[in-house]
């Protein structure tokens, strides 16, 4: 089993995508799936989609995958799971993220990206929990992403790759999601390194550079996405105002509950929208 120490993506002459091929060939192994054809990295409240897709056929502890590491955090459930829509589709549902902030580098990152484009799927799906910038946000409200802003100051792109992010959050898969629910409003997801929460500055920052959405996921994981040619789609539950515009302290326990009691209807609004997809 892989553990934090030894993980094939690590090693001086590793090839990431070859260990995605890897990770891909245990999933269609130990799921019974050839192919995949979207995917989807379920974050902070909004697991309970999982159930409301369609058929679970199977489930999979990351850590039986290769590549994978195990999940920083109790409560991230570190499975993937192989579910066929009612329509037909199968999709991989990732409940395994590694952040950033973990510090096993960004290659593990994006490494269930890169082994969901291997398992075949051409749509990336990225969801999150997430401060809110904007004033008129409330937590528990779902929003799509529309564009990020990238403050790890790094990429999942190794050597002289130059991939276009225009359109990165497919503008025709938020008309799909819109179809569906056409109250969603948008944003810019900021991307931090965590895992401490911005300071009030940090979030006035963010909000004047363009951002409306801040958190620690995601913008490294769709940047993997594009190069493997998904397209993508990216939904953030807003569980907190960000740090000063909410005026009490944050807390891990706060994003969780809200993640919790937003879960039920965010849950039933993706599973309607990856059934249009
Ligand atoms: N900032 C960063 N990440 C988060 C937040 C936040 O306010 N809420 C949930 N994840």
């Amino acid at each position: 089993m892989p553990d934090t120490h030894s993980n094939p993506l690590d090693g001086p002459n590793a090839n990431p995508f070859e260990v995605a091929a890897l990770a891909a060939s245990d999933i269609a192994r130990l799921t019974g799936v050839e192919k995949h054809d979207i995917a989807l990295t379920l974050g902070s409240g909004w697991s309970k989609a999982a159930d409301l897709i369609g058929e679970t056929t199977a489930t999979v502890p990351a850590t039986e995958v290769t590549g994978f590491s195990k999940p920083a955090l109790e409560g991230h459930v570190g499975t993937l799971r192989s579910v066929r829509t009612p329509g037909g589709k199968n999709v991989l549902v990732i409940g395994a993220r590694t952040h950033y902030y973990e510090n096993h580098g960004v290659r593990r990152v994006v490494h269930s990206v890169r082994t969901a484009a291997a398992t075949g799927a051409t749509t990336m799906v990225l969801t999150n929990g997430a401060g809110g910038i904007r004033e008129t946000w409330k937590p528990g409200q779902p929003v799509l992403i529309s564009d990020h802003i990238n403050l790890t100051a790094d990429s999942p792109l190794e050597g002289a790759t130059f991939v276009d992010l225009t359109d990165l959050y497919s503008a025709r898969l938020r008309d799909v999601a819109r179809s569906i629910d056409p109250s969603l409003d948008e944003g810019v997801y900021t991307q931090f390194r965590g895992p401490h929460y911005e300071t009030p500055a940090e979030v006035q920052m963010a909000k004047h550079i363009g951002g409306h959405i801040v958190g620690m996921s995601t913008a490294l994981e769709a940047i993997a996405a594009r190069e493997a040619g998904m397209e993508i789609l990216g939904f953030s539950l807003i569980t907190n105002l960000a740090a000063g515009i909410q005026k009490t302290p944050l807390s891990h326990a706060e994003v969780i509950e809200a993640g919790r009691e937003a879960e039920p209807v965010i849950s039933a609004l993706l599973a309607r929208v990856v059934e249009a997809l």
